[in-house]
């Protein structure tokens, strides 16, 4: 697989995050790419990792008081994940952001929920992630979704999105079903949110 993107979403202290870094026992540009707080960006970036950022702001700048947009990210942020269904956003706005972020040069990570949406979230240089929020985990309790399902949507992407688009999977990755991700042809990676808490349990999906 390409990608093992740890989404750490509204998780970790500063020094939660130190304690990870020091932890994680695998190498740190292979394939791997933290999605930390904001706050954490350049923690995890001097620590010798690829970053994304969770969301960026709608504006390009100006009087946004809360916001921070691409123009902040850019220099120290390679990716960004936008319309994370969590985050519960219209289609419009994820395609604004989606353009902004390709803009600057930051490879957004689309998220989106219904298979057949894909294609008009499509645009070259995004990675597409396919998540049913009915399968994110719950307080630490993972939901995941038949890997046979999974594998029969993949085939259905990949048939409908051009030729060398990247999709990738989330929704309760864990280390009991990465072996069946990992074996599903076409998919480009994972997009891991309770399991990347853990430095031990991320290394043990990133190994396979
Ligand atoms: P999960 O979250 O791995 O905890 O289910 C994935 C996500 O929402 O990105």
């Amino acid at each position: 697989m390409k990608y093992y993107i740890a989404n750490w979403k509204m998780n970790m202290s500063e020094q939660e995050v130190a304690g990870w870094i020091e932890k994680y026992k695998g190498e740190k540009e292979k394939c791997i790419i933290i999605a930390p707080s904001l706050p954490h960006l350049h923690m995890v970036k001097e620590a010798g990792f690829v970053t994304c950022a969770q969301d960026i702001s709608l504006y390009e700048g100006g009087a946004h008081t809360g916001e921070t947009g691409t123009l902040q990210i850019k220099d120290f942020c390679k990716y960004c994940i936008i319309g994370h269904s969590e985050r519960k956003e219209d289609g419009q706005t994820v395609i604004k952001k989606r353009d902004l972020c390709l803009k600057e040069g930051i490879t957004p990570i689309l998220c989106f929920v219904d298979v057949n949406d894909a294609v008009g979230f499509y645009k070259e240089g995004v990675i597409m992630a396919w998540e049913d929020p009915s399968n994110i985990s719950v307080k630490g309790v993972y939901k995941p979704k038949d890997s046979r399902e999974i594998r029969t949507e993949i085939n259905i992407l990949k048939a409908s999105l051009p030729n060398g688009a990247e999709i990738i999977y989330g929704g309760s990755v864990n280390r009991q079903n990465i072996q069946d991700l990992v074996n599903i042809v076409g998919l480009d990676g994972v997009l891991v949110g309770n399991a990347s808490l853990d430095p031990d349990h991320f290394y043990e999906i990133r190994r396979c």
